[in-house]
């Protein structure tokens, strides 16, 4: 009989799979031999392949250049990062080493822009597409950017008071862009993001405000939808109404040269995942074609900015089951030694899933559990998967340590739930590890931060 976890995984899904085998029963995630990391640092770690993250750059540029070419688009393509998914260093590091671009969202993404640029990571002409609600103080960074030398920095205006914020603090010729409000998906609460302006509203802002300025010149749109890039009614509508303003623009002679579809790429949740990056950005690309081709205009330059698809797959986090509870006959809870709250909180407070495999065990019979996880807060808990409303993994054995493994979780995990700090029931923060290719190929990693001591905590706190 087929009973084991390996059996299971291979009667549901293709598998092996590019970023996963088993070898002798055990994971190898991306050729990291994931048990050798548990014995060498013990759990709970988060971890980063760093190679992955320009990896996900690379592969998207080479979507497009194939698309571009196929459609025989002549405007360029350029790639931003946006910082908000993750802000790390290693991570803005490997951004900057494979020339991406940029993307800010408050005053103090501008410091990260200008500690790279003191490192000598990132050159004045890196586009700097500060998004957000515009403070005066991110406005006043934004100006120590232009004072450093950044000519493409390109502010993108989110409501109409912001502009006559930047017209008094800025004194220099500067592009700018204007984010358009998306309609919101029908299930949704509100019917229009809170983010950026009207559709309506911005020909009529152009010509009202920008048109004939002596300092600004409108050069890019942006929009965003929060669905993320979906081939669906609702995703192609509102990127032909975004279409719409742009030609409406042209019409009125705004010299709007980029086109910027933010973010959204999605990320590999299940192993089930599949999405056709080459057709939808071939469809994107065509649409923008064909809408500037309508007005005689040159192709504009197409900008994305990827967060969670630049960073999602090169981050997991890894857990051991510490014990099992058994609540009834059909409820048993396997408990770890984390909390899904404070290092995984998506999973939590929008229901996210992520790719969850044992570490170890491949042979062991399978059963089906809930995960607990540490803190004292109910909700506190995982127990389904993308493509199944439930959790199978090897059985339980006390004197074999089950290792699970989270995977494809690199983006605004940290930044949502906090790193360091303090966290609910006070569980500390995960150690951090790096994981790259030495000079002759092969895998070597490091501690990047031990687990957060009990000190670090009380000091915060004030003891
Ligand atoms: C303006 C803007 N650009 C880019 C992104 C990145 O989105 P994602 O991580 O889905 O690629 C976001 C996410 O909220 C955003 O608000």
């Amino acid at each position: 009989m087929k009973n084991k976890y390996q059996d299971l995984i291979e009667q549901t899904f293709e598998f092996p799979q590019e970023e996963f085998e088993v070898v002798n029963n055990e994971l190898f995630f991306r050729g990291i031999d994931m048990m050798s990391l548990i014995n060498e640092y013990g759990t709970p770690f988060r971890f980063t392949f760093l190679p992955q993250i320009g990896r996900q750059i690379e592969k998207c540029r080479d979507w497009f250049k194939i698309s571009m070419n196929e459609l025989g688009y002549t405007g360029k393509y350029q790639y931003c990062y946006c910082t908000k998914s993750s802000h790390f260093n290693f991570v803005l590091e490997e951004c900057a080493k494979h020339n991406s671009n940029i993307e800010t969202s408050s005053a103090f993404d501008i410091d990260i822009v200008i500690s790279l640029f003191r490192k000598g990571l990132l050159g004045e002409d890196t586009y700097v597409i500060c998004n957000g609600f515009k403070t005066e103080k991110y406005i006043a960074k934004i100006k120590e950017l232009i004072d450093l030398g950044f000519d493409k920095i390109i502010p993108i205006i989110d409501n109409f008071a912001e502009f006559e914020l930047l017209d008094e603090f800025i004194d220099t010729p500067m592009e700018i862009g204007i984010r358009i409000a998306s309609e919101e998906e029908p299930k949704f609460e509100f019917y229009t993001s809170r983010l950026g302006i009207g559709y309506k509203d911005v020909a009529p802002f152009y010509k009202w405000k920008i048109k004939g300025h002596k300092k600004f010149k409108l050069t890019m749109l942006h929009f965003f939808v929060n669905t993320g890039i979906r081939d669906n009614a609702y995703y192609w509508n509102e990127l032909r109404k975004f279409s719409n303003v742009y030609t409406d623009l042209i019409r009125e002679d705004a010299n709007v040269k980029y086109l910027n579809v933010g973010g959204g790429f999605p990320v590999k949740n299940s192993l089930a995942f599949e999405f056709d990056y080459q057709y939808m950005i071939s469809e994107i690309i065509l649409q923008i074609q064909t809408s500037a081709n309508s007005v005689g205009a040159k192709h504009p330059d197409i900008f994305t900015e990827f967060g969670s698809f630049t960073v999602s797959e090169s981050g997991g986090m890894v857990f051991t089951v510490l014990d099992q509870k058994r609540q009834n006959d059909r409820e048993q809870w396997n408990m770890i030694n984390g909390s899904f709250m404070t290092t995984l909180p998506d999973t939590w407070a929008i229901n996210k899933r992520f790719i969850m495999l044992p570490i170890n065990r491949w042979n062991g019979k399978y059963e089906r559990v809930f995960l607990g996880g540490l803190t004292c807060d109910s909700d506190d808990y995982y127990n389904s998967e993308q493509h199944i409303n439930a959790i199978y993994l090897p059985e339980f054995k006390k004197e074999r340590p089950l290792h699970l493994g989270f995977f494809n979780c690199g983006a605004y995990q940290e930044s949502i739930s906090g790193y360091g700090g303090i966290k609910h029931c006070l569980i500390p923060s995960p150690k951090v590890i790096l994981i790259d290719y030495d000079e002759e190929g092969n895998i070597k990693h490091e501690l990047f931060r031990k687990e957060q001591t009990s000190e670090e905590m009380l000091a915060i706190l004030g003891y």
